[in-house]
């Protein structure tokens, strides 16, 4: 399964990035709010970093608003993906710039029905939300495996990626589904590293590796 971080910050894909476990970046416009940048800049430096895709979003609801900003996020740096909406506006858009070469994510989807219309527009990629559906009491990671059913039934081009992750458990049951991809936040990619086991073995074998140095020297 490839690791995209959901994120802007700089450093935490720089971080990801040098142990070879950002294999691309999502973003939506509330990521970079966060981040106080503009998105332009923003977008910029990601993609300097990183040679996997890098998905921007847009605020056009028209068919024509979300491919001209597509075609203006494209030009600001290599790999760029266009995420749209799941909407009919979005769908048409899908459609027209996969057809330029600019590769798309349908993103907000919430239902197998939607990851069906948005394979067969031919979308690159899907992202449903997994955790904003838990939120509503409502089964995220199910919908991933009806997704993942449905594009292996007809042999569909476009990937899957886990959005909206909330918990490692999340990572790991995405992985265990197929999904192809799972975009994580950074706060959830960093507890992906722990266990108090590892920890703890670590601290033992310091201890132990000087009491070795300690009790040998005292023999010499
Ligand atoms: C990524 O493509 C999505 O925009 C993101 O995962 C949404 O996450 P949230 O539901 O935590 O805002």
């Amino acid at each position: 399964m490839k690791i995209f971080l959901d994120t802007a910050n700089v450093q935490k894909i720089k971080e990801a990035a040098a142990m070879g476990l950002c294999d691309g970046i999502t973003t939506n416009p509330t990521i970079i709010l966060k981040e106080g940048r503009d998105h332009k800049e923003v977008i910029n430096e990601i993609s300097a970093l990183i040679s996997g895709p890098i998905s921007v979003e847009g605020i056009g609801e028209t068919a024509d608003e979300m491919a001209k900003d597509a075609v203006e996020f494209s030009k600001w740096g290599k790999n760029i993906v266009a995420k749209v909406p799941m909407t009919k506006e979005g769908l048409k858009a899908v459609r027209a710039l996969e057809a330029k070469g600019i590769p798309t994510n349908v993103t907000l989807v919430f239902s197998p029905a939607q990851a069906l219309l948005a394979a067969k527009a031919g979308a690159s990629y899907i992202s449903p939300f997994v955790g904003r559906l838990d939120d509503i009491s409502q089964d995220g990671m199910a919908l991933i495996a009806e997704i993942l059913a449905i594009l292996k039934n007809y042999g569909f081009k476009s990937q899957v990626i886990v959005a909206s992750v909330r918990s490692p458990m999340h990572v790991v049951e995405a992985a265990k589904a197929g999904a192809h991809i799972a975009t994580v936040p950074p706060d959830v990619f960093d507890k992906l590293f722990s266990h108090p086991l590892t920890d703890k073995g670590i601290k033992m074998f310091i201890e132990d590796y000087k009491k070795a140095n300690a009790a040998a020297g005292a023999k010499k």
